[in-house]
């Protein structure tokens, strides 16, 4: 397994590129499943994530031809409409096939994604507005075997946690049902509205994404399309946050407005940033400071402090002037981090969902162990951060979510390098 060395110490200076996003690419090529029709991907980022989505689809009788970041695809009917356990354990996300089979098809069997390492993350809310709209479920072997009598019907459904992935696979079952469905207390993410514009050209119809109530009116078909996929927003982040750990100046490319307001927005509260914005898809973020004062945030769905940018500000925060305290809202269990940020001398307290950072003069290098996606960045940021030598194992996780990260950062002037095994 291949393993990322860093010698921390040296501030950030330079340009990045922001790819692709993972979490619009992902519902995105599921809903491909909806038409038979040829459809044409731009800016999808070259992730491991991605490749499991492919080969998912792959084996539902998908067409794919991969071409740098753009694809091409067309779903004709598949043999089976059967995701099998092996695939669908490598990745969540993996579910959101269900909903398009289902509009499509009328059968689906799916496995069940299981937990994982950042806590249990059931599937019950997806179900219930599938059912909401004619779908009936039976769980059996570790498969959700999903029928429905004639076609999907529109429906009112409300959400019981505006889950991402439950708006999304509920939305597309909707796009091909009879008559209306209002999706109440719906994920705002913006990877939703994404998804959202890519179903509307291909001649969905789609209201309100992006807010509380989505409205879907149903149609028989859909055509086909081309769409460029919009930039990821954690992908930035993370550099961003990487600027906070270690100081320096760094341009973030190929963005758009959204997310360049929504990246201002989160980061608000960090009195050592200077934002930049240089046009639509650019910014400048800088810092000077290796000390940044100490933070108060929580986790919320959007356009609050995402999840997925959690264990990086923890480790940006290890160095920090004072006391910081981060809640986790979303997710349980999302602190797998922690025990290998201490190995490398930061001084952090986890109490229930909150973590306590307690910012030290200095952190050190060591040998650490990424467990999940974001923890694997977090570990990146804090070796940057730290006085020697970090190596990071198992970093097949970075692999699912950031596109060749060691090169967009040793561009950046950092000593980073990956070690092929
Ligand atoms: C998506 C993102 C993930 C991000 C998360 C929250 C993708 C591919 N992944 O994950 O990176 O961290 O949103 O922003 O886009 N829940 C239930 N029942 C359900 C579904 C969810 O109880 O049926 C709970 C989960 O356990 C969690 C909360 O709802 O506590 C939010 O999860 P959800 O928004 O569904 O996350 P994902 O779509 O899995």
């Amino acid at each position: 397994m291949d393993k990322i060395q860093i010698i921390g110490g040296n501030p950030l200076e330079g340009s990045i590129k922001i790819s692709g996003s993972k979490n619009a690419s992902l519902p995105i090529l599921a809903s491909t499943l909806l038409t038979d029709k040829s459809i044409e991907l731009l800016n999808i980022p070259n992730l491991s994530d991605i490749d499991s989505m492919i080969n998912l689809l792959k084996s539902l009788d998908a067409r794919i031809e991969l071409k740098g970041d753009n694809l091409k695809i067309n779903c004709q009917k598949p043999r089976n409409n059967f995701a099998s356990y092996e695939l669908v354990r490598k990745m969540r996300a993996s579910f959101l096939v269900l909903g398009p089979l289902l509009a499509r098809y009328g059968t689906a069997e799916v496995s069940l994604p299981g937990g994982c390492a950042i806590g249990a993350r059931p599937i019950n809310i997806h179900l219930n507005g599938l059912e909401k709209l004619g779908a009936a479920f039976k769980i059996e072997n570790g498969y959700v075997k999903g029928t429905v009598n004639g076609y999907l019907k529109g429906s009112e459904i409300k959400l019981a946690i505006s889950s991402v992935g439950a708006t999304e696979n509920i939305l597309m079952a909707a796009t091909l049902a009879e008559g209306k469905t209002i999706i109440k207390n719906a994920a705002k993410e913006p990877e939703i509205i994404d998804l959202c514009n890519f179903l509307n050209k291909m001649g969905a119809n789609i209201s309100g994404a992006g807010e509380d109530v989505i409205e879907i009116i149903g149609t028989s078909k859909l055509s086909g399309c081309s769409y460029s996929i919009m930039p990821d927003r954690i992908e930035a982040g993370t550099y961003a946050l990487s600027v906070l750990g270690c100081s320096g100046k760094v341009k973030l490319m190929s963005l758009n407005k959204l997310l360049i307001n929504h990246l201002k927005d989160i980061f608000l509260n960090i009195e050592s940033f200077k934002f930049n914005i240089v046009d639509e898809s650019t910014i400048i973020v800088e810092s000077n400071t290796l000390h940044p004062k100490g933070l108060n945030i929580k986790t919320e769905p959007f356009p609050g402090f995402p999840t997925d940018l959690q264990a990086q500000l923890t480790a940006a925060l290890t160095k920090a002037n004072g006391v910081s305290f981060i809640e986790e809202t979303i997710f349980e269990n999302r602190f797998m981090h922690i025990s290998e940020l201490h190995r490398m001398g930061a001084k952090i307290l986890i109490e229930g969902s909150k973590v306590k950072i307690d910012g030290q003069k200095k952190i050190f290098g060591a040998e650490v162990m990424a467990t999940d996606l974001r923890a694997s960045s977090s570990l990146i940021i804090a070796g940057l951060m730290a006085e020697g030598k970090t190596t990071i194992n198992r970093v097949y996780h970075l692999d699912r979510g950031y596109e060749n990260i060691e090169k967009k950062l040793s561009g950046c002037k950092v000593n980073i390098k990956r070690i092929k095994n």
